[in-house]
């Protein structure tokens, strides 16, 4: 068994830095496309069998030290009775979006071992599979009611925060529910055997720091705070977009922060002395020739030194148009540079 990646997350001594990738699953691996050629993503997220074998794909490709549950964030919030329809090129829609009273009094907290028993299923598979540790997640609120307010994804977030300025109740009454259907699926990820949770507050950076305080942090410190009292597994906690937060996000009981690329990974390790940190390489850093991607990877190591703990990541999820061999050279070095063989 494989566990610098669950050490790294508790501040403990590893042999070498531990990697693993947001969406490192997906679309840029030829063996994904072979198995979405056969079935829809709704269908693939909802069949185990199929959903363990796209979690495995890169784990076994790559050398990965951690592999994430194949899911998506919005799969709880179909189960919160919202129709959720996934398009080609246009992602996520929501054709009857969540905006008033009756839209927010209609939806339900569901029961995730009865509503979504896929993904206890899933769980149960990979473990038997995995000699790494098995991340599960979930959304922030925020995040998921950008999605499900908008209707989809969205640019300016018009309605959202229109809905927070306006109509704070509402806005709060809706937060509320998404946390509680957030906060019971990822205790059932855990009850299943998910070894670490990360959180992914994807919008979060569209919120100035004073909104993001009032609107935003309280949901996920209550998810955190929900968790700690059930498991001792590791809480990631990503705010994408997310440097002028740090003030705040520090505050949370995470035991790892990840950082997206706006931020120098070293100074994320002086601000957040007390969180591991995980991070942040520019997807499309991804793109560089050989040479330039390991010299970046290299000093991204050295200035990630005196954090209380380091998992090299991505700063965001792996674009489709990622050569798979680059992923390859960014995992060897990431491995090489931090003192281990690869
Ligand atoms: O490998 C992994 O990271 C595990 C699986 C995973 C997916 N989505 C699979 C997926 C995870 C952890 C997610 C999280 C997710 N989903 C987030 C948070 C992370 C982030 O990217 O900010 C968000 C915002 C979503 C919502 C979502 N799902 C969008 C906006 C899209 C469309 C964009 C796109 O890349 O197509 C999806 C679809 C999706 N989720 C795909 C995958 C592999 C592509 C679907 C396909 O095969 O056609």
């Amino acid at each position: 068994m494989n566990d610098t990646f669950l050490k790294a997350c508790r501040g403990e001594k590893t042999s070498r830095t531990p990697v693993w990738f947001m969406r490192q699953a997906g679309r840029y691996l030829p063996e994904y496309q072979r198995v979405r050629g056969k079935v829809s993503f709704l269908e693939l997220c909802k069949n185990p069998e199929l959903c363990a074998e796209v979690t495995l794909q890169p784990v076994d490709r790559f050398g990965f030290d951690a592999a994430i549950l194949f899911s998506d964030i919005l799969i709880p919030m179909e189960a919160m009775g919202l129709a959720l329809e996934f398009y080609e090129g246009r992602g996520p829609v929501f054709p009857q979006p969540v905006r008033s009273r009756t839209d927010v009094d209609r939806l339900c907290v569901p029961e995730p071992e009865e509503t979504l028993p896929f993904v206890a299923e899933t769980i149960r598979l990979l473990r038997q599979a995995l000699r790494v540790p098995l991340i599960g997640f979930a959304g922030a609120p925020f995040t998921l009611a950008t999605y499900l307010i908008e209707g989809g994804t969205s640019r300016t977030f018009l309605h959202t925060k229109k809905m927070m300025f306006q109509e704070p109740e509402l806005y709060h009454s809706l937060l509320a529910k998404i946390t509680a259907c957030a906060s019971a699926c990822l205790q059932a990820q855990v009850r299943a055997g998910a070894q670490a949770i990360q959180l992914f507050d994807s919008w979060a950076g569209a919120l100035a720091p004073c909104d993001y305080e009032r609107f935003a942090l309280p949901y996920v410190r209550k998810i955190i705070r929900d968790l700690r009292a059930m498991t001792g597994v590791p809480l990631i906690y990503f705010a994408n977009n997310g440097a002028t937060l740090l003030p705040l996000t520090a505050t949370l009981e995470a035991d790892v922060l990840g950082f997206d690329w706006r931020l120098p990974i070293g100074e994320a390790a002086r601000r957040a002395p007390d969180h591991a940190i995980q991070g942040n390489l520019d997807p499309l850093a991804l793109l560089l020739p050989q040479e330039g991607l390991e010299a970046r990877i290299r000093d991204m190591l050295w200035e990630a030194r005196g954090a209380r703990g380091y998992i090299f990541n991505l700063g965001h999820g792996v674009l489709p148009e990622t050569p798979p061999d680059q992923v390859r050279i960014a995992v060897e070095a990431a491995h090489r540079f931090s003192g281990g063989v690869a």
